[in-house]
């Protein structure tokens, strides 16, 4: 299950990246927002880690205007390692060596088409078991 959640300024993205993950057959829950209302990202930053660090979901996506705050926010819960990604390199080297479980972006940063290739990167590549990464990634939980 992929946790997913936006504020307005990712409203739109957020839409399309729904549909696309249904077209893939990949089941995910929508954590809001829910319409173009000015909101506040941290809440529905909040909402998708939590989802994640608790279980409930494997991976999280979030998407604001420039994907900052929504990363920032999600970062300060315990277990999450949330990715600011604008570009398939760095969605792919995060899953790699970061094991990153939330996926950000802007989108008023990437367009439509990169940010789907962008979340088909994240959510296929696995992460890749080596030892310096995993050493790496629990010095980060110190
Ligand atoms: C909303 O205007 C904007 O501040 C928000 O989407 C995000 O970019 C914050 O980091």
């Amino acid at each position: 299950m992929i946790a997913i959640g936006s504020d307005h300024g990712g409203f739109a993205l957020k839409k399309a990246l729904m549909a696309h993950l249904e077209k893939r057959g990949l089941a995910y829950q929508d954590f809001g927002t829910y319409d173009e209302a000015s909101c506040d990202y941290p809440v529905y930053a909040k909402k998708v880690a939590r989802a994640v660090a608790g279980g409930a979901c494997e991976r999280g996506i979030l998407i604001c205007g420039t994907g900052i705050g929504v990363s920032i926010a999600a970062n300060k819960v315990p277990g999450i390692r949330a990715a600011l990604c604008g570009d398939c390199f760095s969605a792919e080297a995060t899953r790699l060596h970061n094991d990153a479980n939330v996926l950000c972006m802007g989108a008023r940063v990437v367009g439509e088409g990169l940010a789907l290739k962008i979340a088909d990167t994240f959510l296929d590549t696995p992460f890749s078991q080596e030892e310096r990464h995993i050493r790496r990634i629990s010095l980060i939980e110190d």
